[in-house]
């Protein structure tokens, strides 16, 4: 098969940042996808409905006029988040929960999430879906761990204390989060990134130390890269699209303290259908990339299209805007996929 075209998928996993970089990364995305869920974890949070409607004016503001994209805004869950905050604008469709100090921007997400149960009460009445970061911040825990031991300490409580509740793990990386979604009701879903469909845990240290390699939760073993590719590949709609593109300057990730984050809205579609053609499931990134996500989130499927070709290319050292560099991933390396149109 040389070319291949699919209904226009959307990304349900979005880091987008502001400023500057915003209007660098959303034409990216825009290109490919008709929707994204966007990530709420900027510095400061957002936190209310009204920032996340101004924070969307900033986001459309620089989608190019030739482009139709929606962003889908998410709330910044905090131990002090209002239920009053829920339910108030179609526009908000989910709301993110960060353990404190899991991930970039997260020093103001739940410290105990039994601080937000009336808020998750009004959200399941409401029928607004949790996003989870699903991995603990305890320091004894080790770092490969941490989701199979957040998805026991709290995620799998908060689902059974919230039957009605419609929960997405976010970016799941291991066979155990796999099985605890596939085991779970019909509510509880989630999202598979690009970059752990490709790489297992060798790939941060090929050769050297690769902090373009480092993400949050951390690349995994074999065993669990496959376990994603299987959920990912099998058919099954709980499982769909979310890139998790994430955005930080060259210079912040080429640190002694480098920044967690892959940016891959570059060529998004393209990478995932590298790995559903090396699954054999070609036939299958689709409905992935294009309908379960929709169908989940109830909102309807795009009716246009979009095509890829077999062309290879070469994907650029690095995207250069004012005063900074953004290393893209895979980096002087060759695509096998084109996405034209
Ligand atoms: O790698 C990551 N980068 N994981 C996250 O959870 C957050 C994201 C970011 O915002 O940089
Ligand atoms: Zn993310």
């Amino acid at each position: 098969m040389n070319s291949l075209t699919i209904t226009r998928p959307d990304d349900w996993h979005l880091h987008l940042r502001d400023g500057d970089m915003l209007a660098v990364v959303v034409p990216h995305t825009a290109r490919q996808f008709a929707r994204a869920i966007v990530m709420p974890n900027l510095d400061p949070p957002v936190t209310t409905t009204d920032q996340a409607l101004a924070y969307r004016r900033r986001i459309l503001d620089v989608v190019p006029e030739e482009l139709n994209f929606d962003p889908l805004m998410t709330l910044y869950l905090t131990d002090e988040t209002s239920s009053d905050e829920i339910g108030i604008d179609a526009c908000v469709h989910a709301v993110k929960w960060y353990p404190a100090g899991a991930t970039t921007n997260s020093s103001r997400g739940v410290s105990d999430i039994s601080r937000c149960y009336k808020v998750l009460e009004k959200m399941q009445q409401h029928d607004v879906p949790l996003l989870v970061h699903g991995e603990v911040t305890d320091a004894d825990v080790d770092v490969f761990d941490r989701e199979q031991v957040f998805i026991d300490r709290y995620l799998a409580p908060v689902t059974e204390r919230f039957p009605g509740l419609r929960v997405v793990l976010e970016h799941v990386t291991t066979r155990q989060g796999v099985e605890f979604v596939k085991e779970s009701s019909a509510r509880i879903a989630a999202t598979i990134t690009a970059h752990h469909l490709l790489l297992n845990r060798n790939a941060l240290f090929t050769g050297g130390l690769r902090p373009h390699h480092y993400c949050l939760p951390v690349l995994k073993r074999e065993q669990h890269r496959q376990a994603l590719v299987e959920a990912a590949t099998s058919g099954n709609s709980k499982f769909f699209l979310g890139t998790d593109s994430a955005p930080h300057t060259k210079i912040a990730k080429e640190s002694g303290c480098g920044c967690a984050g892959m940016y891959t809205a570059l060529a998004a579609i393209e990478l995932y259908a590298e790995v559903f053609e090396e699954a054999g499931a070609l036939d299958r990134l689709e409905a992935f990339a294009s309908f379960h996500g929709a169908d989940f989130y109830g909102l309807p499927r795009n009716s246009d299209t979009i095509t890829l070709l077999r062309q290879a290319w070469r994907v650029p050292d690095v995207l250069s805007f004012d005063h900074a560099e953004l290393v893209p991933f895979r980096a002087g390396e060759m695509m096998q996929w084109k996405h034209v149109g």
